[in-house]
C-alpha cells in the first residue's frame, strides 16, 4: 500500500467542507472503537465544530494519509500557548512543575487516527512524524499530547517515538511530552 501524505493549513480546513466531511468519516469510524466508544454523530460534530476552531490556532496543520484518493488517517498539530483553554486545563490537573516545564512555546499533537483496515502499515507513524517535523519547523522545541492509557497501540507508537508520561490529568487520561 503506497503512502501519500497531504498537508492542509488552517484556512484550507476552514474553507473546505468536503475535506471536513472526509475527516469526520474517519474520526467516526476510529473513535467509535474502544476505549473511546464515541457515538457515530460525534465525527461530524467534531469536524464541523472543534476542528474548525482549532484550525484558527497558531501554526495549525492537518496531515492526511491517503491512498488513491481515499482518506485512511489523519493527525494535526498546533503551536500551544500558555493562555489557552487547554493550558488552563493542564495547569488545573497536572503538578505545577509539569506545567512550568512544558507549557509555553510548546507544540501540541492532536487526534492521530488511522482506519482499522489500514493499520500496521506505517501510516500512523508517518502521520506522527510529519506533524512532529511541522511543529519543529514552526519553532517548538517540545510537544505535548493527551491520550487514553487504555489506547495500547497509540501508547506503543508514542513510547517508541520518545514520548513519556507527564501526569494523569483525569482517570485513564495521560498527558505525555517529548522533546522535538
Ligand atoms: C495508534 C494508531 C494511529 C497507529 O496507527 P498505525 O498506522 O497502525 O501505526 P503504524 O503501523 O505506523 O505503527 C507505528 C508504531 O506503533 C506500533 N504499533 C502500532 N500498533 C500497535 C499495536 N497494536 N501494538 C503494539 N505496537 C503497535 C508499531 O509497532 C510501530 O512501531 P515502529 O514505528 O517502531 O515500527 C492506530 O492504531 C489508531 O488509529 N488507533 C485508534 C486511535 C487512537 O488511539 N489514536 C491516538 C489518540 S491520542
Amino acid at each position: 500500500m503506497s503512502l501519500e501524505l497531504r498537508r492542509y493549513d488552517g484556512d484550507a480546513v476552514q474553507r473546505d467542507e468536503t475535506l471536513r466531511d472526509r475527516v469526520a468519516e474517519v474520526y467516526a469510524e476510529v473513535f467509535a472503537e474502544p476505549p473511546y466508544a464515541e457515538p457515530p454523530e460525534r465525527g461530524r460534530d467534531w469536524a464541523h465544530g472543534p476542528l474548525v476552531r482549532h484550525a484558527m490556532l497558531p501554526a495549525f496543520e492537518l496531515v492526511c494519509a491517503e491512498r488513491e484518493g481515499v482518506l485512511l488517517g489523519f493527525a494535526y498539530g498546533v503551536l500551544g500557548s500558555e493562555d489557552s483553554w487547554f493550558a488552563g486545563y493542564i495547569r488545573d490537573h497536572a503538578p505545577r512543575e509539569v506545567s512550568d516545564r512544558w507549557l509555553g512555546g510548546h507544540g501540541e499533537l492532536a487526534e492521530l487516527a488511522v482506519r482499522p483496515q489500514a493499520r500496521g502499515l506505517g501510516f500512523g507513524g508517518a502521520l506522527h512524524d510529519a506533524v512532529a517535523v511541522h511543529l519543529t519547523e514552526a519553532g517548538a522545541d517540545r510537544a505535548i499530547l493527551v491520550t487514553q492509557i487504555a489506547a495500547a497501540p497509540a501508547r506503543a507508537l508514542y513510547a517508541g517515538r520518545g514520548w513519556h508520561d507527564l501526569a494523569e490529568l483525569a482517570p485513564g487520561s495521560m498527558l505525555m511530552g517529548r522533546s522535538l
